[in-house]
């Protein structure tokens, strides 16, 4: 067995951030003498002394997470350590980190993203966020594509960070200035922001478990997961989705990760459509938990070890009882509809007691008309609560003329009166 060496410290850093002020702006004016920002044009009148710059600040989204640790990476050693500028996220993932003790220039440090809750699923994030922090210290978005990017940079499979998301943008036919964008706040005009950065998160989350070292931890392995795929972007030339940069992966255990890639994609492109942001949480929620059981179930020893979507999603729907509806079998297996999105969504609705009005006559017998007014009479494409009488207009017309008129007529005139009652209600 070979004894490591000990990692260097980061002596210097150390130092420096014991430094008076004074001192510190020598050392500053020292180091840039050095040559050290190679490249940096003017630096401006503003001076080392300028105190109200000396924090960075963004916000952290797979959805917004919230009470999530943010740490800039001072000695580029991936973890959190003593001295190093910390923050926690608020509940729309926002943070800023003071930094008005570090002397070093942060510009290109890792901002490290871990914890909190995915406020779009509710569940504990699990994952890992990085982005290079940049010049400009407002508005450092850290998402599943920054760390893609930041995963390219850390390779050097880029010669800069501006490089490295050109190779991302064009692998996922997004532009530049998209990989620098909040993803939720830009659902309405950029969906596939969001769309390529969840599924993107899933499939490295769900790759990491499947491929775990012994001993490795979960977000050691999802770092050497976005390394992975971040190697298989730099030999893009055009656009691909997630799933086929996962496919390409010269990984183990590639199938079910690239299956829920697809499957994220597909479902939260038509939740976005049909029913907006709400609807895509609840899809990734019940993707969420079928990625978690085929995490669970994973087994390199048995030939049944789950790496296989629709497999763990019959398991979870089985369980349920719902072995004829399949709501999460559905969701991942064809192109989702509305529908099936709308199913899901029901599974996570909180059970609620709907309070009856109190004549319950005709309920039986306006529950046939909902078939075609909506439930309730509430929705569809004309709400016939509260102006049901006017069914009463449809008694004069010939039958054959209209479908309402053929569905009013089926009734006794003492039905319609307890029908309209009801709906009047
Ligand atoms: C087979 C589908 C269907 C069913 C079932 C049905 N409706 Fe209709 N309803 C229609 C259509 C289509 C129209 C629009 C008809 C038109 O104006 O030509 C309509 C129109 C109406 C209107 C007029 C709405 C407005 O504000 O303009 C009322 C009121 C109404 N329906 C009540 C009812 C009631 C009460 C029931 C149950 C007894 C019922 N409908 C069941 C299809 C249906």
């Amino acid at each position: 067995m070979t004894i490591k060496k000990p990692k260097t410290s980061p002596r210097q850093l150390h130092h420096l951030r014991h430094l008076r002020p004074l001192a510190l702006a020598l050392a500053i004016a020292t180091l840039a003498a050095c040559g050290g920002g190679g490249g940096s044009s003017s630096a401006g009148p503003s001076g080392p002394g300028n105190s109200s710059i000396s924090s960075l600040s963004g916000v952290a989204v797979d959805g917004y997470l919230q009470g999530a640790t943010v740490f800039l990476d001072l000695n580029k050693n991936g973890l959190q350590d003593t001295g190093e500028p910390s923050a926690l996220t608020s509940a729309t993932g926002q943070y800023t980190l003071d930094y008005s003790q570090v002397s070093s220039a942060i510009e290109g440090l890792q901002i490290v993203v871990t914890g909190g809750v995915d406020t779009d699923t509710g569940n504990t994030f699990t994952g890992r966020l990085t982005a290079r922090a940049s010049k400009a210290t407002q508005g450092q978005v850290v998402t599943p594509l920054t760390s893609l990017v930041d995963a390219i940079v850390a390779q050097g499979l880029a010669a800069d960070v501006t490089a490295a998301q050109t190779l991302v943008a064009t692998a996922l036919g997004l532009t530049v200035a998209d990989l620098g964008k909040d993803p939720v706040a830009a659902l309405a005009s950029t969906p596939a922001i969001y769309t390529q950065a969840v599924a993107l998160q899933r499939a490295v989350q769900l790759l990491a478990s499947l491929n775990a070292n012994p001993g490795e931890s979960s977000h050691k392995a999802q770092e050497r997961m976005m390394k992975a795929i971040a190697k298989v972007v730099k030999s893009q030339e055009s656009k691909v989705d997630v799933s086929q940069l996962v496919a390409a992966l010269q990984v183990a255990n590639t199938t079910g990760a690239s299956q829920l890639a697809t499957a994220v994609q597909n479902s939260v492109t038509t939740a976005l459509e049909s029913g907006g942001h709400d609807s895509a949480k609840a899809a990734l929620k019940g993707l969420d938990q079928v990625r978690v059981r085929m995490e669970n179930d994973f087994d390199e020893n048995d030939s049944d070890h789950s790496d296989d979507l629709a497999q763990a999603a019959g398991k979870i729907d089985d369980e349920h009882g719902l072995t004829t509806s399949q709501p999460l079998t559905n969701l991942v297996t064809d192109d989702s509809d509305a529908g099936e999105i709308d199913a899901v969504q029901n599974l996570y609705q909180p059970g609620t007691v709907v309070a009856q009005p109190a004549n319950t006559n005709g309920r039986l017998l306006a529950s046939n008309c909902f078939q075609c007014h909506g439930t309730g009479g509430m929705g569809g494409f004309d709400a016939i609560r509260g102006d049901a009488s006017e069914v009463r207009d449809y008694l004069t017309k010939p039958a054959g003329s209209d479908i309402m008129a053929a569905h009013a007529q089926g009734y006794t005139n003492a039905q319609l009166d307890a029908i309209i009652a009801y709906l009047q209600q």
